[in-house]
């Protein structure tokens, strides 16, 4: 779209809502008695896909205006679907709504896309095969896998050695309507969206946490859910595309309001600031039990850091918009141990990894880390980026594509629809000419 010296990004903008707790609001709103009504709800492919599961367990949905409106039915009150539910590329839609009917007595097939069919969900069965799920999977590990819901399901105790939020949050909405108290240890804590929506919908459940990193999860059920509205705040992770714009595009200089400043998905602010970025953060206010507030971004002089491996959940999905910020520091940037990137909507190690290289920067991966040396301004482009039809491969190097001299020709941009259907429209918006 933009070539090198053309465009700088000024301006305000407010992007669509989190994916995160989109998902969660809709299976919430669903697993509640009465009416929720969802405003800022992400309209993505990944969240259309939970709607569409959700309705064919017997949950009416609606979109009125600019708001959602869901009818629920109760932590038990799934109805057998006499379709399969289709996850599409949702990692997120599948593996909380496991959770979510495995304690119904009720026999789902769930199917997804060919990426979704590639990725691991043992992880998430065995526990649910723990608590007395009947599950069948394909090659023991896959899509497509059918679940026989147990009403009778046992409250356990689960330790969570995979940083996971997905884990995590499908053994808590299990846990909803399992009569006693199930115990979640997780060894590395993860995003919280789950438990900020507990809280905020008076959910009986307690967490601690631990100086070590590790957190203890407790849920007392079952519970009976009383709807409540809830507003989604701005998703921080589509936020970070166009900090990095703004960072690496000379002259930028612009403000993305109402961003969820949730701890546990900011940590890319933290490592862009340490690498020079100017960025100024002012909370605004509370939503729905999230932080939210601006983000500031100037165009910067980015230097290399090592990204350490303690971060790896929280900065889970930037990786490969903060490979693109490495590529414009001044230094060798180390980014440690991103085995669980193997395992995303592509094997996002790979797809970063090859990309840069495609694009004439010095990318290496050694055992899991990612290497890069960073070479400020000097992307010739013109050449060919494929997106493996991953939706964050293809926003990260759109980005890179701002300061390329000749365009770079990516593959199957569509598929950006999956997380964010309004970007190029955002990236426009922002865009003035030099
Ligand atoms: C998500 C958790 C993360 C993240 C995904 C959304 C969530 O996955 O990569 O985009 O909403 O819980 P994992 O929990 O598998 O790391």
């Amino acid at each position: 779209m933009t070539i090198q010296g053309k465009y700088k990004l000024k301006g305000s903008l407010k992007i669509s809502g989190d994916k995160s707790i989109s998902h969660r609001s809709l299976i919430m709103g669903a697993m509640s008695i009465g009416h929720t009504e969802i405003h800022n709800l992400l309209e993505s492919k990944d969240i259309l896909s939970t709607v569409s599961i959700l309705r064919k367990l017997g949950v009416k949905i609606k979109k009125k205006q600019n708001s959602w409106f869901v009818s629920g039915v109760g932590t038990c009150g799934f109805k057998q679907p006499n379709q399969v539910l289709n996850a599409g590329n949702s990692g997120t839609t599948s593996r909380l709504m496991f959770g979510a009917v495995s304690t119904n007595p009720i026999l789902c097939t769930f199917t997804g896309d060919q990426s979704l069919s590639s990725r691991p969900m043992k992880r998430v069965t065995d526990l649910l095969q723990d608590i007395g799920a009947k599950i069948k999977l394909t090659n023991e590990n896959y899509l497509p896998l059918s679940i026989e819901g147990n009403i009778n399901s046992l409250p356990l105790k689960h330790i969570i050695t995979k940083p996971s939020a997905q884990i995590k949050s499908s053994i808590m909405l299990a846990a909803l309507s399992i009569s006693g108290q199930t115990t979640i240890i997780e060894n590395q804590q993860t995003r919280d969206h789950t438990e900020i929506l507990f809280k905020y919908l008076g959910i009986n459940f307690k967490k601690e946490i631990y100086k070590n990193g590790k957190a203890k999860i407790k849920v007392s059920g079952p519970a009976e859910i009383k709807a409540k509205n809830i507003d989604v705040a701005s998703d921080p992770s589509s936020a970070a595309f166009f900090t990095v714009a703004a960072l690496i595009t000379p002259g930028s200089n612009i403000t993305i309001k109402n961003v969820c400043l949730n701890k546990t998905r900011i940590a890319y602010v933290k490592v862009l600031k340490q690498m020079g970025g100017k960025i100024i953060i002012k909370k605004t206010g509370k939503i729905s039990g999230e932080i939210v507030g601006d983000i500031k971004v100037r165009y910067s002089n980015l230097k290399s850091i090592i990204i350490s491996k303690k971060l790896a959940p929280y900065l889970i999905d930037e990786y490969p918009i903060l490979a693109i910020a490495a590529s414009q520091a001044k230094g060798v940037t180390t980014m440690k141990d991103l085995a669980e990137l193997r395992f995303k909507e592509s094997d996002r190690l790979t797809s970063i990894h090859q990309n840069l290289l495609n694009s004439g920067i010095d990318s290496t991966i050694v055992k899991d880390d990612l290497i890069i040396k960073g070479s400020r301004n000097k992307i010739i482009g013109g050449n060919k980026i494929d997106s493996f039809h991953d939706h964050r491969i293809a926003m990260s190097f759109s980005i890179l594509n701002l300061i390329c001299k000749k365009p770079l020709k990516i593959n199957n941009l569509k598929c950006i629809d999956i997380s964010y259907p309004k970007f190029n429209q955002d990236l426009k918006s922002l865009l003035v000419n030099v």
